[in-house]
């Protein structure tokens, strides 16, 4: 049923991604910019992944807790809130975002190409917070050397780690993303043996196995990310991925987790950057600095189809037409057609995408 299909949130690991943050800007005629997007976006996804299907071409979007209100409005998730920031022995900065496009493929020119479509279309309704493009590191590595989402729940497992049930049933099958941008200081990494990276880590460098319990400190990262509740382990799926300058000397890793609610990835923070028990904090902070902090609900791919903006773009002091409300929840799907009409032009700067060789948006002329 379209209604429910969740975004694929549990997708494995590819060999390319793009992180595109964006702030809305004011007034009405972007909300609805952005609201047509939404309508659009599996469309524009399915135009730029069917050159390559193997490419695997995937677009999760995500919206931030302002921007929910000013989008939707009632019924609200109910775990949706700004990113919380948390300081402790380090710090957990809280920084704007209010929608996220988490792009993946097997090749950089997929979600090249998506991201820039997507930007096309939302033009002057939005700006940029963050951009990142991420890149496998051999054996997906993070650029500290280690293996990065081994430990990831898989399949069924994956799922139930991520997507909302009964404790929300108006978003059932939706689900919640925390991302934050870390930066390594490579060179101070890289002057701590390795038997000891290992124990900040809580796994082998080399082979990735996880050390015994009898030599894993209780400060390992692996150690303090697991969370339990009622004696079961509550999980969250990572799609890390590693991004860099080498001429700026930036090496970093782009953390994004999702999960069923955000206070499991909430609680994983507090142990890390507060401790377990407090003091007792995540080494790899002396090491890496968070430089962003964002939350967003993913609604389910369904939800994202039925959004239906206003029919008519409204001026920027102009109310919403009658009949149409701009904090309305998309239902039946039947306003649906009228989501690419109302579609402001994208930015003169802005780039069309598909290489100069057609794109897909209208042709201003024939209006
Ligand atoms: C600098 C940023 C980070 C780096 C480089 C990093 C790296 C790693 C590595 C190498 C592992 C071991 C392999 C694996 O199971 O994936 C791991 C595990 C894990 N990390 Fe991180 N991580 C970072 C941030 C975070 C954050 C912010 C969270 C959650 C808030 C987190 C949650 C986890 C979890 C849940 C595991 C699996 C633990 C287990 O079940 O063994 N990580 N991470």
């Amino acid at each position: 049923m379209p209604s429910t299909m969740s975004q694929p949130v549990a997708a494995p690991l590819t060999r390319a991604a793009i992180f595109l943050v964006v702030t809305i800007n004011d007034g009405a005629e972007h909300e609805a910019a952005v609201k047509s997007l939404c309508a659009d976006l599996s469309a524009l996804q399915r135009a730029v992944g069917f050159r390559d299907l193997d490419g695997r071409l995937s677009c999760i979007m995500g919206i931030g807790s302002e921007a929910w209100d000013r989008l939707f409005g009632a019924p609200r998730p109910k775990e949706l809130h700004p990113f919380r920031e948390i300081k402790g022995k380090h710090h957990a900065v809280s920084t704007p975002g209010d929608l996220i496009f988490h792009i993946r493929a097997m090749r950089m020119d997929l979600c090249f190409e998506l991201a820039a479509l997507i930007m096309s279309r939302l033009g002057p309704a939005v700006a940029t917070a963050d951009e990142v493009h991420g890149f496998q590191y051999f054996d997906d590595r993070d650029l500290l050397g280690f293996v990065d989402g081994t430990e990831n729940p898989v399949d069924q497992e994956a799922l139930d780690a991520t997507l909302i049930g009964d404790e929300d049933p108006a978003f059932a099958g939706g689900s919640y993303v925390i991302v934050q941008k870390y930066l390594h200081d490579l060179k101070a990494w890289e002057a701590v043996p390795v038997e000891q990276q290992e124990k900040i880590v809580g796994r082998t460098k080399l082979s990735d196995v996880e050390l015994d319990d009898s030599v894993k400190p209780s400060y390992a990262h692996n150690a303090l990310t697991v969370i339990e509740e009622n004696g079961q382990e509550l999980s969250i799926v990572r799609a890390n991925m590693p991004f860099g300058e080498i001429g700026k000397g930036e090496f970093g890793t782009y953390f994004i987790g999702y999960a069923r609610s955000p206070s499991r990835i909430e609680r994983m923070l507090e142990n890390m950057f507060i401790g377990r028990p407090p003091g007792n904090y995540d080494r790899l902070l002396d090491f890496s600095r968070a430089v962003t902090g964002t939350l967003f609900f993913i609604p389910t791919a369904g939800f994202l189809d039925t959004v239906a903006p206003p029919a008519a773009a409204p001026g920027p002091t102009g109310p919403a037409p009658e009949g149409e409300s701009s904090t309305s929840l998309p239902d039946s799907g039947t306003d649906a057609a009228a989501a690419p009409e109302s579609a402001p032009e994208p930015a003169p700067e802005a780039p069309a995408g598909s290489l100069g060789i057609g794109s897909l948006r209208k042709d201003p002329g024939a209006e």
